[in-house]
């Protein structure tokens, strides 16, 4: 490839917005070592697939759409190298290179070593050594490289894993978890907010245990604090924050939201399974009593908030009566909305080497029919409440259904769209709303 002036690559990006945000940090990085981003498959020397191994589903389609790129770029002049970044497990890892859909895979905490890595490959020397967990990387360095609406962005203040949920491959592809520098949080959020953008979610896979020691452990900021320095610092800019894991979401924090404005009214409060036998095995560390107390508690010191969860349907041993106690329990709470699935063991995991996957795949599906069902009750159920009412709606670009209408979120996450008029991109707009569906409030 020596011979080659411009080397260009191309990605795409499956899974969670951490992944997008992966993403935006390995362009970045590339970018800085003189290769050329191209939205053109055809023209792309590299070919780099951003995946996620969460769940079977994500790995089924990353071995379509390879054979897909593959077949797009066979009568090519250029031959590309394939690379798969972001989560994928060991054994299909080695599959993948075996059946040549793939030339090689790297790490997510090895980023910054991709470059190398691709010069190495040119040069005909396979790169060793891609697989290594760095359990101190967390890109903090790294200005990634945003393309999407510029208003609205993410930012990872955690990474990695330490919960060992038993069916979760995360901690397995990701390592330890590790938090970020506040002072780089704080002064990455003030740019982007000098940049123009008005929208900032921080990620991490559990970011209620964000936590940094510094001054020689004199000093420890713990999420609470982090919200609560970010919400001033940078006061007209939203903050949302995902993931939060029930057992670790403190008191404190609930009440910095409430204290704050620009901390949006929304928490994503993944609950997995109402039965706790269920809990127990997913090794899920608070039981569902526990679980409802912690709603209550949002409830009564924020009571506009929003929730949202992730269950899984089908995990190993889970009964009639356990599913009827996931059903109980939803029907307590009532979700503004959430994500279902039903469980696929995962290699690697606790629950892939020890437990059964004993629950028939009709069950798993009809099981998950039904929570999805009663999910599109309680949405409604919410949903018909904001009729009539006016909704602070931060616009975030074209409606996707129709262009002559913008679309925003209000506080609580709920996708809003209004006829657009005078208004631009970017803005806080008072809107009154008239209609809705199971998924998005319509405004005037
Ligand atoms: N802490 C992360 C979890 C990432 S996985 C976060 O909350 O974003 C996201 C969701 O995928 C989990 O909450 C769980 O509901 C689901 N999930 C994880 N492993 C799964 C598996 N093996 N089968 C089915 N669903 C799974
Ligand atoms: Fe996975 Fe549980 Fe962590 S779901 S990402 S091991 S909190």
């Amino acid at each position: 490839m020596n011979h080659i002036k411009k080397i260009f690559f191309y990605i795409e990006n499956y899974g969670c917005q951490m992944n997008i945000s992966d993403s935006e940090i390995i362009i970045a990085i590339l970018l800085k070592n003189q290769f050329f981003l191209t939205k053109n498959i055809k023209k792309a020397h590299i070919i780099l697939i951003n995946t996620c191994a969460v769940r079977k589903k994500p790995e089924l389609i990353l071995i379509n759409r390879l054979k897909k790129i593959k077949y797009l770029t066979s009568n090519n002049k250029i031959h590309p190298i394939f690379i798969v970044i972001g989560c994928l497990s060991k054994d299909n890892s080695f599959f993948l290179k075996k059946v040549n859909l793939i030339d090689f895979n790297i790490h997510p905490d090895s980023y910054k070593k991709l470059p190398y890595f691709i010069n190495l490959y040119f040069k005909n020397k396979f790169p060793k050594n891609i697989q290594q967990i760095n359990n101190k990387e967390n890109y903090s360095d790294i200005i990634p490289f945003r393309k999407k609406n510029k208003i609205t962005t993410f930012l990872s203040i955690t990474r990695g894993c330490d919960n060992m949920c038993t069916f979760c491959i995360v901690p397995f592809t990701r390592g330890r978890e590790r938090s970020r520098d506040p002072y780089s949080i704080i002064k990455e959020c003030k740019n982007l907010y000098i940049q123009g953008y008005r929208e900032i979610t921080l990620l991490g896979q559990n970011v209620d245990s964000y936590i940094w020691n510094y001054e020689n452990n004199k000093k420890i900021i713990d999420f609470s604090n982090l919200l609560d320095f970010l919400a001033k610092e940078i006061p007209f800019m939203r903050i949302r924050f995902s993931t939060s894991n029930p057992h670790d979401m403190s008191l404190q924090v609930i009440k910095i939201i409430s204290k704050h404005k620009n901390i949006c009214k929304h928490i994503h409060l993944p609950v997995q399974s109402g039965s706790n036998k269920i809990l127990k095995l997913m090794n899920r560390k608070y039981t569902r009593e526990k679980y409802i107390n912690l709603i209550k508690k949002i409830k009564s010191i924020i009571p506009e908030c929003s929730i949202s969860h992730d269950i899984i349907t089908g995990f190993c041993n889970e009964e009639e009566e356990d599913h009827k106690k996931t059903i109980s329990l939803m029907n307590e709470i009532k979700y503004h909305y959430g994500y279902m699935f039903s469980y696929s063991p995962r290699p690697g995991t606790y629950a892939y080497k020890k437990l059964k996957d004993n629950v028939p795949l009709y069950i798993k599906k009809r099981r998950l029919k039904e929570i999805i069902d009663l999910q599109k009750n309680h949405s409604i159920f919410h949903m018909k409440k904001y009729l009539g009412k006016q909704q602070e709606i931060l616009i975030e670009g074209v409606s996707k259904k129709n262009d002559q209408y913008w679309f925003g979120r209000n506080t609580q996450n709920i996708i809003t769209v209004f006829p657009k008029k005078k208004y631009k991109i970017g803005q806080m707009v008072f809107i009154n709303i008239i209609d809705y569906t199971s998924a998005t409030l319509i405004g005037e």
